[in-house]
């Protein structure tokens, strides 16, 4: 007669596991394991950390406000404005990636305001001379190797 009650016993360890607020320690330290991962080092970060939007159109420069306060939480904006993604369909992919990330606190919202800066802002400055802009990357790629070693 011991055996419905072990099982009943295991339900409810089963349902105080999952509501108790023990799952918030656990995002906690999920997102501290994210922000310990972003510091692993990668070329992008060695790029220039700000850009001049005194000459974008004001939607752009509120969403970059955004874009300023939510994509530096965890590693440095020089990652996203350095990094070689431009298109609108790589900055879907990537601020997809990072919304997802535990602890982002990025919303679909935000996270539409920051995808526009970054397509917007890609177009000037990185598609508009994809020459003078592939010379940035290989650059930023060559002072890493020389910084860290080939990886
Ligand atoms: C919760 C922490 C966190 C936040 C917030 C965050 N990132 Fe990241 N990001 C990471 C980590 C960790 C990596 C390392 C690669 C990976 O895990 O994807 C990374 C890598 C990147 C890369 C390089 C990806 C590659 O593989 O080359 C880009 C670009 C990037 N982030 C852009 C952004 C943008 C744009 C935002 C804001 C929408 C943002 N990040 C916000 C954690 C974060």
């Amino acid at each position: 007669m011991l055996r419905p009650n072990l099982f009943l016993v295991i339900a409810v360890l089963v349902s105080v596991v999952q509501f108790c607020p023990c799952g918030e320690a656990y995002s906690e330290s999920a997102t501290e394991r994210e922000k310990s991962s972003a510091k692993k080092p990668m070329p992008w970060d060695l790029g220039p950390g700000d850009v001049d939007i005194s000459g974008y159109p004001p939607e752009m420069q509120s969403n970059y406000e955004v874009f300023a306060e939510k994509c530096s939480g965890c590693h440095t904006l020089a990652r996203p404005l350095n990094a070689p993604y431009a298109t609108p369909e790589e900055w879907n992919t990537y601020v997809n990636k990072m919304m997802r990330k535990p602890g982002s606190g990025i919303d679909k919202a935000k996270a539409k305001q920051i995808f526009k800066f970054l397509v917007y802002d890609s177009k000037k400055r990185k598609l508009a001379d994809p020459d003078a802009w592939e010379r940035h990357i290989e650059k930023l790629i060559s002072e890493f190797q020389k910084k860290y070693g080939k990886k």
